[in-house]
């Protein structure tokens, strides 16, 4: 595949995920401006072979607050995406999150059935079944909690390391599951799916699923003792301004081994995130 012939929406210098991917799989990544997904005129200047779409609402608290926004970006974004571009027989990557399910009893593999329960998650899955029902070559991956070594944007894990060694105390939620995703293997999992033609469904995120917390204490038990007086225990709750999270979360896939694709452990890029800030 050409660079040319990959299209990512959503990976300007500013963003978590794409900006990264988009270093690992080059492809064109056209600026919020260039490629609008809520105006389709911008999208005639584009002729890819392969639409990665990143591009969403990703503040889980205030999709909650803004709904239209959140609607507006997730499923009319989306929406006007698959009208132009799947019309063209372009195939569409729609990177989705686990949000899309309740976290009452994860880990969830690819064949269960989603029940979102704040607005991000419903948007986010009315976005992926806006691709499925209308794309027959269109590809959902789902990734959770993405971080990477470096960048401008933040990310939960680094936010955890970086504090702890300034010496922050930070709460950190002890009763939310998850998987922590490393966003290199996520850009080397996308090389695979196009190559191999993946359609359908698909969980890409790192293998371990610890609460929140224990990952704080996996970086105290690099660190040393002497720094866990700066992680504070916390229960998730819902109040005013934050949007419900699926507690008892983590995704697992049955497809994943399969077809090659491999995620790094996570103590090992906490020892690199580490080191790289010493
Ligand atoms: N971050 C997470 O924790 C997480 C977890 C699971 C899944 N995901 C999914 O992963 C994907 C990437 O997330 P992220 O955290 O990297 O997102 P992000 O950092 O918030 O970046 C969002 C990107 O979308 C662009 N964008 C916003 N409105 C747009 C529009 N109307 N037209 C074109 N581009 C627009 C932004 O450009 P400007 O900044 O220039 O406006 C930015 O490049 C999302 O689909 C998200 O749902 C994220």
């Amino acid at each position: 595949m050409e660079k040319e012939d990959i299209l990512y929406t959503g990976a300007s210098p500013t963003s978590l995920v794409g900006s990264r991917v988009a270093e690992l799989l080059p492809g064109n990544t056209p600026s919020h401006a260039e490629l609008d997904i809520l105006n389709p005129d911008t999208f005639k200047e584009f002729n890819p072979k392969v639409l990665v779409h990143f591009a969403a609402a990703t503040n889980v608290n205030a999709c909650e607050m803004n709904t239209d926004n959140a609607r507006q970006l997730n499923v009319v974004g989306t929406k006007n995406l698959v009208d132009y571009f799947g019309r063209r027989g372009v195939k569409i990557i729609y990177i989705s999150t686990d949000y899309v399910f309740d976290g009452t009893a994860g880990p969830y593999d690819e064949n269960a059935v989603p029940n979102p329960i704040n607005v991000y998650g419903r948007t986010k899955l009315e976005g992926e079944e806006a691709v499925l029902s209308h794309c027959d070559n269109a590809a959902v991956v789902r990734i959770a909690f993405p971080y990477r070594l470096s960048g401008p944007k933040s990310d939960t894990l680094r936010w955890m390391i970086t504090s702890i060694m300034e010496g922050k105390e930070i709460p950190v939620f002890d009763n939310l599951r998850a998987n922590f995703t490393f966003i290199d293997d996520i850009a080397r999992a996308l090389k695979i799916l196009i190559d191999q033609d993946f359609k359908g469904v698909i969980h890409v995120t790192g293998d371990e699923i610890y609460t929140v917390y224990e990952v704080a204490m996996t970086v105290v038990d690099i660190l040393g003792e002497n720094f866990a007086k700066y992680v504070r225990p916390k229960h998730f709750e819902v109040s005013d301004g934050v949007a419900p999270r699926p507690l008892n979360g983590g995704l697992v896939s049955r497809y994943r081994s399969s077809l090659g694709i491999k995620m790094t452990p996570l103590e090992e890029n906490i020892r690199r995130i580490i080191e790289s800030q010493r």
